[in-house]
């Protein structure tokens, strides 16, 4: 069975973008997280975090990560609070690679000023809350088997980098 390709990682690391043209690379089937729960509930991230709380949207991303378990053949950009949830981790490892999207503090500001569908930044300093939120969140992205930074390769040499990791360790069938 091909293992799905899981994307994990804090908010601006590129998840989406490269996860989009890693899949197609592959010839694989591409899901974002948050767009499939969009999807399933027929309201924006926003609106869920904003009518129904950041639990509820929690539990959507919780139900996802049982579907997607039971696939295969994915690219799946997960949202950067999913594996925040320590089921949610496990369930994306039963058939899924999971590869750490990583940037500096820095470069993640400049990428996340557009803060569609994420409600966490919406208030405050932006600064101040990534900041926070990097420290809380130390650690959860390392439960990766691989780690790509993509403040520091191109958007090419990031999807080569993975491709290559990919395929070296025999991921690919
Ligand atoms: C979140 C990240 C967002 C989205 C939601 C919560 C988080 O996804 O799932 O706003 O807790 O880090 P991206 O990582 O794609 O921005």
């Amino acid at each position: 069975m091909k293992k799905n390709i899981v994307l994990i990682g804090f908010m601006g690391t590129g998840k989406s973008s490269l996860g989009r043209q890693l899949a197609r690379r592959l010839g694989y089937r591409f899901v974002d997280t948050d767009s499939a729960i969009e999807e399933v509930t027929g309201k924006t991230v926003e609106q869920i975090f904003r009518r129904d709380g950041e639990i509820r949207f929690r539990s959507e991303e919780n139900l996802l990560a049982q579907k997607l378990a039971g696939q295969s053949g994915l690219v799946i950009a997960t949202g950067g609070g999913m594996v925040l949830n320590q089921e949610n981790v496990e369930l994306l490892k039963q058939n899924g690679v999971l590869i750490k999207l990583w940037a500096e503090p820095e470069v993640l500001l400049q990428r996340v000023k557009s803060k569609k569908r994420r409600p966490l930044l919406r208030r405050g300093d932006l600064r101040e809350n990534v900041l926070r939120l990097l420290q809380e969140r130390d650690g959860y992205y390392d439960v990766a088997e691989f780690t790509v930074d993509t403040g520091k390769l191109s958007f090419g040499e990031a999807i080569n980098e993975m491709y290559r990791y990919i395929k070296k360790k025999g991921y690919l069938q």
